[in-house]
């Protein structure tokens, strides 16, 4: 049996990595792994039973504890403990939570593993922060997503206006370089990429552009 196909998207948030990894599999028929969702749905579990983001101890404990689940579909869903928690992990408190959690070296040893099996077993599009560096470092596809925070800022700014959300640009663009700089800063795979790495600078393209990218650059070599 050939090896599974496996492309990695890292980047900082707010760069489009989600939409683009979710049209890149639909176009290669082969799952989407988001796996910032799963640093999110454990911070919602971590919130929700009082244990401080920060808390090596009780985090390493609760992420043996919770099962995390992804549901193809329309929009796709994310279940923690089976229960459907899509638009919870998506608030500005998730993210910094999520980025919090996700420091905790043995947070990622349980979730890297997670991400291992899941993309083993029937191959996958993952997007996050690792993937190119811990998670799938043998993989050939790698994608580094960039774009100028003001332009990222704009984006989340828009995607949260759109859902009715009351927003201020200021502090959007201030959590999200105080997200990025906690993200790349962490002494346990911060966010970086290097020359195996496909670099897009995605400030000026359009969605279809980059992704139209990532699956010509996959097509030409398999
Ligand atoms: O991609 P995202 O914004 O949903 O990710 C939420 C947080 O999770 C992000 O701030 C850093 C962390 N993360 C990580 O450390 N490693 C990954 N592979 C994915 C996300």
């Amino acid at each position: 049996m050939p090896a599974p196909l496996i492309i990695a998207i890292d980047g900082p948030s707010g760069v489009g990595k989600t939409t683009t990894s979710r049209m890149v599999a639909r176009e290669l028929g082969i799952p989407h792994i988001d796996t910032g969702a799963m640093y999110r749905a454990l911070a919602v579990a971590a919130t929700r039973e009082g244990i401080d983001t920060h808390d090596s101890a009780a985090l390493e404990q609760l992420a043996h504890r919770v099962r995390i689940d992804f549901i193809a579909g329309e929009p796709p869903r994310v279940l923690l403990n089976d229960e459907d928690v899509t638009s919870l992990i998506r608030t500005p408190e998730m993210s910094m939570a999520a980025s919090n959690v996700s420091a905790v070296p043995a947070v990622r040893r349980v979730l890297v593993r997670l991400q291992q099996d899941l993309g083993r077993r029937g191959g996958g599009v993952l997007e996050g922060r690792d993937i190119g560096t811990k998670v799938f470092p043998e993989t050939p596809f790698k994608f580094f997503l960039t774009a100028r925070p003001e332009v990222r800022a704009q984006r989340r700014h828009d995607e949260l206006a759109a859902k009715g959300e009351e927003v201020d640009y200021d502090a959007i663009l201030a959590a999200t370089v105080a997200r990025d700089d906690q993200d790349s800063n962490r002494a346990d795979s911060p966010l970086r990429y290097d020359d195996s790495y496909t670099v897009v600078d995605t400030s000026d393209l359009d969605i279809p552009a980059v992704v139209n990218a990532i699956v010509n650059g996959v097509r030409a070599r398999t």
